[in-house]
C-alpha cells in the first residue's frame, strides 16, 4: 500500500490524461490521495488511472477461481460500447482480482475463406472491421490492452484514437508493431480464431453485447450482467468477499448500462 501510495505521489506533477483533457490534477481532482484509487470515476477525475492498474491496487487473493465474463462484441455497436465502457470496465477496476474479463472482438462479422487467409466482413462496415482487428492485435500484444480498448471506445472515434490510447496506456508497444499485425497474417489468423470462438457459443449467439458467465450464457445472466455486472460477480464470487464488495455499494449502481 505505501509503495503504490509513493508511486501514485510520484504521478502528482505529471499531467497523464490527455484523453480527458487538459491536466485536471489540481483543478477537478477533489479526492485524498489516499482514494485516488478507490474507484473508476476519481481515477480518471485526478489522472492516475493507469498507475491504479499497474499499481494493483485491487490486491490479488485467489483463494478462489474468478468469475470469468466474456464479451462477445463488435467495435462500432452503440450497445456494445456502452456495455464496456459504462458496464465492464468500470467493475473490472475495481474487481480485478475476482474476476477475468476475456474480450472477443467478432460478434456478427462474417468471414469467407481466401487462399490461405480470410476476407471478414462487419456489421458496421470496414472500419468496424478495423476497430476489431486493432482490438484483436491488441490483446495479443499487451497486458494493457483493456485499459486501451476501453479508452478507444470511450473516444467519440473508435478508430482515430487508438494510437493516442496505446500511447497513453502501453507506450512500450509500438504503433507500427500493432499495425503490422493488423494488416498482416497473425491478425488475420488471430481473427479468425474470433470467428471459431463465436461460432462455437452455445447457445449460439443472437445479438451482441452478448455475455458469459463462468462460459455459460442465459438471459437471466445476459439481463442480470447488463444491469448490474458488480453485484453479480460479487454473489458468484466463492472465496471471500474483497472489500470492494462489502458495504454501501450505492456508489456503485451508476455502473448500470440503464441509467
Ligand atoms: C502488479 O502485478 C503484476 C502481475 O501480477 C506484476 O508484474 C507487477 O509488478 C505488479 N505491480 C506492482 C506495482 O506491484
Ligand atoms: C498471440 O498470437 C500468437 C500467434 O497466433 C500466439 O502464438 C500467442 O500465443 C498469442 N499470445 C497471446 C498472449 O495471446
Amino acid at each position: 500500500m505505501k509503495t503504490s501510495l509513493l508511486l501514485l505521489l510520484l504521478t502528482l506533477a505529471v499531467c497523464l490524461n490527455a484523453q480527458y483533457g487538459s491536466c485536471h490534477l489540481s483543478s477537478s481532482c477533489s479526492y485524498p490521495p489516499s482514494k485516488w484509487c478507490s474507484s473508476l470515476d476519481s481515477a480518471i477525475q485526478c489522472g492516475v488511472l493507469k498507475q491504479c492498474l499497474e499499481s494493483n491496487f485491487t490486491r490479488s487473493r485467489e483463494t478462489a477461481d474468478s468469475v470469468q465474463v466474456g464479451l462477445y462484441y463488435e467495435s462500432l455497436c452503440p450497445g456494445c460500447r456502452l456495455f464496456l465502457t459504462r458496464v465492464l470496465f468500470p467493475t473490472w477496476v475495481l474487481l480485478n482480482d475476482i474476476m477475468s474479463v476475456t474480450l472477443v472482438p467478432y460478434g456478427n462479422a462474417q468471414e469467407k475463406p481466401d487462399g490461405q487467409k480470410y476476407v471478414f466482413e462487419c456489421q458496421h462496415g470496414k472500419d468496424e472491421c478495423l476497430g476489431n482487428m486493432i482490438e484483436t492485435c491488441l490483446l495479443n500484444m499487451t497486458k494493457m490492452a483493456f485499459p486501451v480498448i476501453f479508452c478507444m471506445e470511450s473516444s467519440s472515434n473508435v478508430i482515430k484514437s487508438a494510437k493516442s490510447c496505446l500511447e497513453l496506456y502501453s507506450p512500450e508497444l509500438s504503433w507500427d508493431s500493432v499495425m503490422s499485425c493488423v494488416n498482416g497474417d497473425v491478425g488475420n489468423g488471430l481473427m479468425h480464431q474470433n470467428a471459431l470462438k463465436t461460432k462455437a457459443l452455445d447457445p449460439a449467439h443472437q445479438y451482441v453485447p452478448w455475455i458469459t458467465v463462468d462460459g455459460k450464457h442465459t438471459e437471466d445472466l445476459q439481463d442480470k450482467a447488463m444491469s448490474s455486472l458488480f453485484t453479480l460477480v460479487c454473489n458468484m464470487y466463492k472465496g471471500s468477499k474483497p472489500e470492494a464488495c462489502g458495504g454501501d455499494q450505492r456508489h456503485f449502481k451508476s455502473y448500470s448500462y440503464n441509467e
